[in-house]
């Protein structure tokens, strides 16, 4: 049902695409995506690159085992997990990129810091973050639409993607680099992709 809503009211693959191209995966890097729902787009980073090692990771484990299911289907060996939605079980630095899709808005300012800190600690330096998300278009129509997301998601959580404050978040939680490289004019509001990158001071 969330595949078959989301394809008919956003460009779906578009904004993955555009994730995935951004993040130009290379053979034998290991990439999560977090918060990976039924797996769209890890099956699509893994499809772009079959020799990279890829993980998903997601709190619901209902959806989990939808985007189980449809890697199984696929053949595809994608390691994929839940948590408990604020420590990610991993190792510091275990990730040579970090992807993630429509994820952030559901998580309120505080939940956003604690998410990107963890995020950080588990990219390797000179690591790279990936986000596709709301945030706060030039367009006052956008801006409109997008408190069609806010009733239905909660204005809480869309708080600091409503004021444009996502990318400053991600500097926040020690990134660098920082940018906006695309944004879609969506039904809902405008979605940007955010790249950022974990710049290591002493082994550069
Ligand atoms: C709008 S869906 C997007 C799913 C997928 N990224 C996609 O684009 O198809 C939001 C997802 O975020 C997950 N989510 C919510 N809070 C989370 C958290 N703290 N950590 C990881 N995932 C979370 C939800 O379970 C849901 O699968």
């Amino acid at each position: 049902m969330y595949d078959f809503l989301i394809s008919i009211t956003m460009p779906e693959k578009k904004i993955k695409q555009a994730l995935v191209e951004a993040a130009n995966v290379s053979a034998k890097e290991k990439i999560l995506d977090f918060g990976c729902g039924t797996g769209t787009l890890t099956i699509m980073i893994k499809e772009f690159q079959p020799e990279a090692n890829v993980a998903g990771i997601d709190v619901d484990v209902k959806i989990l085992n939808k985007a189980i299911e449809k890697s199984e289907d696929k053949g595809l060996d994608i390691f994929l997990i839940d948590y408990d939605g604020t420590h990610l079980p991993f190792q510091d630095n275990r990730f040579h990129k970090i992807l993630s899709c429509l994820v952030f808005h559901h998580l309120d300012t505080t939940k956003k810091k604690i998410i990107l800190a963890e995020i950080f600690r588990v990219v390797s330096n000179n690591g790279k973050l990936y986000i596709a998300d709301f945030g706060r278009s030039k367009s006052w129509l956008q801006r409109t639409l997008f408190n069609i997301i806010r009733g239905l998601d909660g204005f809480k959580p869309t708080d600091a993607n409503a004021k444009g404050l996502l990318p400053e978040l991600i500097s926040e939680a020690g990134f660098a680099n920082v940018t906006i490289n695309k944004s879609f004019k969506t039904m809902f509001g405008e979605v940007q992709i955010i790249s950022a990158e974990k710049y290591n001071l002493i082994n550069n």
